[in-house]
C-alpha cells in the first residue's frame, strides 16, 4: 500500500528545478517529513548509465524512438529500485523531471506523439503516478543562456532553438490541458520562486 507521496519538478532546460528541490527538500526535511531527492534519467546506477548514453554527444545518430525508450527504460529501474520502496516507506519523493518530461520532449517535440509516448512509459510507470506535479516556467532561450553560461551542453541541450521552443509550447499546451500541473514563475530570484512553490506544496499538504 502506498503511503507517501510523489511530487515531480518539471520544465524546459534551465528552469531551475534542481536547486529549487534542494531548497524544497530543505524545507520538507525541517518540517520533520521523511524526504528523498531523484532524478531523471537517472537515480540508479543502471539509469545514470542510461542518462550517460542518451545524453551523450557522439550519440548523434540516436533516433528519436530509441531515445523515448532509453528514458523509459531509465524510469523503470527508478521506480522499481528507488520510488515504489520509498513511497511505500511513506517517504516524500521529490523527482526532477518524471514522465510529462517524455510527453513534451519525446512525444511533442520529437513528434513521436503523445498517445505513443504515454504507451511506451505505462509499461515503465508499472501503475506510479506523481501526486503532484509542479512546473518552472521559463522562456527557452532564457532557459538554454543559462545553462550554457554553467558548462557545454549535453546532446538534448545542443538540439537547437526550434526543438526548444517546442518544448517550451508542448509545456505550455500539457499544462492547460491537465489540472494536476501546477506552473510556477520562474523568471524571478531563487527565494522568490522557492515561497512560491512551498505555498503550492502547503496547499496541497493540507
Ligand atoms: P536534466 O537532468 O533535467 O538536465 P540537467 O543536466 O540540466 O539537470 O535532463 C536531461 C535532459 O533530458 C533534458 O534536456 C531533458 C531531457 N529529458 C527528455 O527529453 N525526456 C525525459 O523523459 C527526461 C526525463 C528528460
Amino acid at each position: 500500500m502506498k503511503k507517501g507521496l510523489l511530487i515531480a519538478l518539471e520544465g524546459p532546460d534551465g528552469s531551475g528545478k534542481s536547486t529549487q528541490i534542494k531548497m524544497l527538500s530543505n524545507y520538507l526535511e525541517n518540517k520533520g517529513y521523511k524526504v528523498l531527492v531523484t532524478r531523471e534519467p537517472g537515480g540508479t546506477k543502471i539509469s545514470e548509465n542510461i542518462r550517460n548514453i542518451i545524453l551523450d554527444n557522439n550519440n548523434a545518430e540516436m533516433s528519436s524512438v530509441c531515445e523515448a525508450l532509453l528514458y523509459a527504460a531509465s524510469r523503470a529501474q527508478l521506480i522499481e529500485e528507488v520510488i515504489k520502496p520509498a513511497l511505500e516507506d511513506g517517504t516524500i519523493v521529490l523527482c526532477d523531471r518524471f514522465v510529462y518530461s517524455s510527453i513534451v520532449y519525446q512525444g511533442i517535440a520529437r513528434g513521436i506523439g503523445v498517445k505513443e509516448v504515454q504507451c511506451i512509459n505505462d509499461i515503465a510507470l508499472n501503475g506510479v503516478k506523481a501526486d503532484l506535479t509542479l512546473m518552472i516556467n521559463v522562456e527557452y532561450e532564457k532557459g538554454l543562456e543559462r545553462k550554457c553560461s554553467q558548462r557545454k551542453l549535453d546532446r538534448l541541450e545542443n538540439c537547437g532553438s526550434d526543438f526548444h521552443k517546442k518544448v517550451y509550447n508542448g509545456y505550455q499546451q500539457l499544462a492547460k490541458e491537465l489540472n494536476n500541473i501546477v506552473t510556477i514563475d520562474g523568471n524571478n530570484t531563487l527565494d522568490y520562486v522557492h515561497n512560491k512553490i512551498v505555498n503550492e506544496i502547503e496547499s496541497f499538504l493540507k
